[in-house]
């Protein structure tokens, strides 16, 4: 049974690739098959998911994330083999996909070269709202992963920072959400509105079926008076949310700032590191957790 994950917070540079990278790092040297697919145009993921063929920065020729949502071939034709699990990379490109409207620009010269009105025009959108159109764009990776999803004993999904159809796609298909936050308010008003967003999207679609896994604290700084302040904060935020803040907490450090210029993951770039130590006590709560919620894993 293979569970997939969403790393996700609306907000950016809260530790969302370095959970998930470390995560699916930690969890292949444990021996799980995992597959990590990188939704974020910026492709960091795939810049830290090294080896063993190079993997080139924007090597536009290779097939990525998003020749599978236009559905032009499969996820097992993008994904590539790296040190840290099976991969799915991202493309820069990624936003000719989500950027699509109930109008696109072409549509818009031509209703203004034929000279249409108001009421033709709001016409037009009914009929196409009314179609479907745009209906069923946030299950395309969910279709996509169908085949696959089995293989795995975990998928994780790493997402943009804003909500996107990509975002939209990775909670739509996801068995568990997974919440990096620091200690700050606009980290917790980004996880309000990720819940927010959540339950909208289950009032919309019946069969789905994300649970939020957890809130996991990054960039922690123990001695601080505010840190203690908001761990009090995102327990409650967190029980009323029906989930936990997990025990684990992602410490500050050097470490985690300089893994991604050396392209490689931190448990390769800092095996011996405190951030990564850190990274292993809570890959250790994240599989109890998942066992807790979800049933059956192997090892
Ligand atoms: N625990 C940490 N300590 C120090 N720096 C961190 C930590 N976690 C993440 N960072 C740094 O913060 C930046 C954002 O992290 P990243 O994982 O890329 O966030 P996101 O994917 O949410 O945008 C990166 O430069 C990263 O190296
Ligand atoms: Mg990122």
């Amino acid at each position: 049974m293979g569970y997939v994950i969403s790393v996700t917070n609306q907000k950016g540079g809260v530790g969302k690739t370095l959970t998930a990278s470390t995560l699916a790092s930690l969890l292949t040297e444990k021996g799980y098959n995992v597959l990590s697919v990188d939704m974020d145009p910026q492709s960091n993921f795939s810049q830290v998911a090294g080896g063993p063929g190079p993997i080139r920065r924007y090597d536009l020729k290779s097939l990525s994330i998003l020749d599978v949502l236009k559905q032009e071939c499969s996820i097992e034709e993008a994904t590539v083999q790296t040190n840290i699990g099976d991969l799915v990379r991202a493309s820069p490109n990624l936003t000719q996909w989500t950027g699509r409207s109930l109008l696109s620009r072409r549509d818009f010269h031509d209703l203004m070269e034929r000279g249409l009105g108001a009421e033709e025009v709001v016409a037009l959108l009914k009929e196409r709202y009314n179609t479907g159109w745009g209906a069923t764009e946030h299950k395309t990776l969910d279709w996509a992963l169908r085949n696959v999803r089995q293989r795995y004993d975990f998928v994780f999904l790493d997402t943009n920072p804003s909500l996107t159809l990509l975002t939209l796609n990775s909670l739509y298909t996801a068995d568990f959400v997974l919440i990096p936050a620091f200690t700050e308010e606009s980290s917790r008003k980004a996880i309000l509105e990720l819940k927010d967003t959540i339950e909208q999207m289950k009032a919309e679609n019946s069969d789905m079926h994300a649970e939020i896994l957890g809130i996991l604290i990054t960039k922690y700084k123990k001695r601080t008076i505010l840190a203690g302040q908001y761990l009090k904060e995102y327990e409650r935020l967190a029980k009323s949310m029906g989930t936990v803040l997990f025990d684990a907490r992602i410490r500050d450090g050097l470490a985690a700032a300089e893994y991604a210029n050396q392209r490689e993951d931190l448990v390769r770039y800092a095996p011996k590191n405190p951030v990564t130590q850190d990274y292993r006590v809570f890959a250790d709560e994240f599989l109890e957790r998942i066992k807790a919620r979800g049933g059956s894993i192997r090892g």
